[in-house]
């Protein structure tokens, strides 16, 4: 099928402005975790930005390579979240619309594009629902986590946490408020997700 016809193409303009619009969402909860003394989950968060970007580089490329000059510009209409909330109700919707990408849109894209023919692009969101099924599991966790209050604790007995600003390990059941090194404090240590 000719590309400029296709719902592909119009299904990767769609998967590239919703990568664009996560991976700014995804910095503003990063700043939003900072500005609470998460320290580490917002380096967790900026990370999920990053690779939301990087997705939306191969949704443009793609348009690109298969659109060539033809492609001036493409009108889509979509839906995209406009939701707010505590840190804690952020990261759970986050986690909902990795779902969604990753367990029905982008499959539902991929068989699209292979049934018009385009084998590559129906690789492509499949190796990229793969990705947002991490992204789903970290936020979940990270929601549930913080909701009970045990980010930093270890029910189940003494567990090594470690300052990720100065390196020291504590062998507790629970991270310190305050880094005995560095003086940090408690946000900076790295949050185990296998901690309960
Ligand atoms: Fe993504
Ligand atoms: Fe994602």
């Amino acid at each position: 099928m000719n590309f400029q016809e296709s719902k592909t193409k119009e299904n990767l303009a769609r998967s590239f402005a919703a990568e664009c619009q996560e991976g700014a969402r995804y910095q503003f909860l990063a700043k939003m975790a900072q500005q609470e003394g998460y320290q580490y989950m917002s380096m967790l968060i900026r990370t999920l930005a990053h690779n939301e970007m990087s997705h939306a580089q191969q949704f443009f490329n793609k348009i690109v390579e298969l659109g060539g000059n033809q492609t001036q510009n493409i009108d889509i209409s979509a839906g995209y979240p406009f939701k707010s909330g505590e840190l804690c109700d952020i990261l759970l919707q986050e986690a909902e619309n990795e779902h969604g990408s990753a367990e029905s849109i982008y499959p539902q894209f991929a068989e699209i594009a292979r049934d018009e023919g385009f084998k590559d692009v129906a690789e492509l969101f499949e190796m990229v629902a793969s990705v947002e099924r991490t992204h789903e599991r970290t936020l979940r966790k990270l929601h549930e986590n913080l909701k009970c209050d045990c980010l930093y604790k270890c029910e189940s007995g003494k567990h090594s946490f470690k300052c990720d600003e100065c390196g020291t390990i504590i062998l507790d059941k629970c991270a310190p408020k305050t880094c005995p090194l560095c003086k940090m404090g408690q946000g900076y240590y790295r949050i185990d997700f296998s901690i309960n």
